[in-house]
């Protein structure tokens, strides 16, 4: 296994310090890097508020992040957000530059990079999710898939170790939704970016390493996927799993364990 990248422990946090219940409880946590990370639970339950914590937009009660072993404070989170890049769900409200290229080039601006480096970078980030095309193009009358694109190559455009995505595929149509995860995959397995997706979507949960559950600021539940989907029973289930257990209650004779949707179609075939 590869070195942590992300190493938090015991971290606990309250919006309202008058509030006795915690936002988050006690929250430890280790991501390797090059893996992906799914992390999931209900409304409420911590997700937005861990991520905003793992780029330092919100301050720990008590309790330390370690990125790439260094720990995470008001002196080094400067330096540590360009290891983490986060893309939220709406990206209307992340443009600033008037055309493609300027919007991912903003990114990289208070970094103090020679000109030609700077536009190799903007350039290949563009590349990598697949926009050569539109460079020039004014990236509020793009699709939401393509702005989406854009708002992940002005992240990777920062070099990060890490993409911390929260709920980033939430405004795409299935289609566009479907190419930009493999894209994401590709990245992940050829970059060894490590990746960090808050999903309320099971199907894509299904086909991350790890998935962590979240339940009123904890987390509850950590495990491969099919760790995850065999014990939990509160979470709704990705498709096959849903199929499988559907099967189980017409008496249909299926295999007793989790099954991927690829098991799944190999066993209908059968
Ligand atoms: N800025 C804020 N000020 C006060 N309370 C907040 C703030 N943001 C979130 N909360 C509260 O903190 C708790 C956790 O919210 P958080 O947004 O982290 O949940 P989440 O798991 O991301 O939920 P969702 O799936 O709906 O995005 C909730 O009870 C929420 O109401
Ligand atoms: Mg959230």
């Amino acid at each position: 296994m590869e070195k942590p990248i992300i190493e938090v422990e015991h971290l606990t946090f309250r919006y309202d310090k008058r509030v006795k219940t915690e936002t988050l409880s006690d929250v430890s946590l280790c991501i390797h890097k090059g893996e992906w990370v799914a992390i999931v639970g209900q409304n409420g339950s911590g997700k937005s508020t861990l991520a905003r914590m793992l780029v330092g937009l919100l301050t720990p009660e008590s309790g330390t992040i370690r990125i790439d072993g260094k720990v995470l404070n008001e002196q080094t989170k400067w330096e540590l957000r360009s290891r983490i890049g986060m893309v939220f769900q709406n990206p209307d409200n992340q443009f600033i530059g008037t055309s493609v290229q300027d919007d991912v080039a903003f990114s990289l601006e208070n970094l103090n990079i020679p000109y030609h480096e700077m536009k190799s970078r903007v350039d290949y980030a563009i590349d990598l999710v697949g926009l050569s095309a539109f460079k020039a193009h004014d990236p509020s009358h793009l699709s939401g898939g393509q702005k989406q694109r854009v708002a992940i190559a002005g992240v990777l455009a920062l070099n990060p170790d890490v993409l911390l995505l929260d709920e980033a595929f939430v405004m795409l149509d299935p289609r566009s939704r479907r190419e930009l995860l493999q894209t994401l995959q590709e990245l992940n397995k050829n970059q060894d970016i490590t990746i960090i997706s808050i999903t309320h979507d099971m199907n894509e949960a299904a086909s991350s390493d790890r998935v962590m559950m979240m339940k009123k600021g904890k987390i509850v539940n950590s495990g491969t996927p099919k760790e995850v989907f065999s014990n939990v029973q509160d979470l709704e289930p990705p498709f096959a799993e849903k199929l499988r257990r559907t099967l189980i209650s017409r008496n249909i004779n299926v295999p007793e364990h989790y099954m991927t949707e690829e098991e799944m179609v190999r066993w209908l075939w059968k």
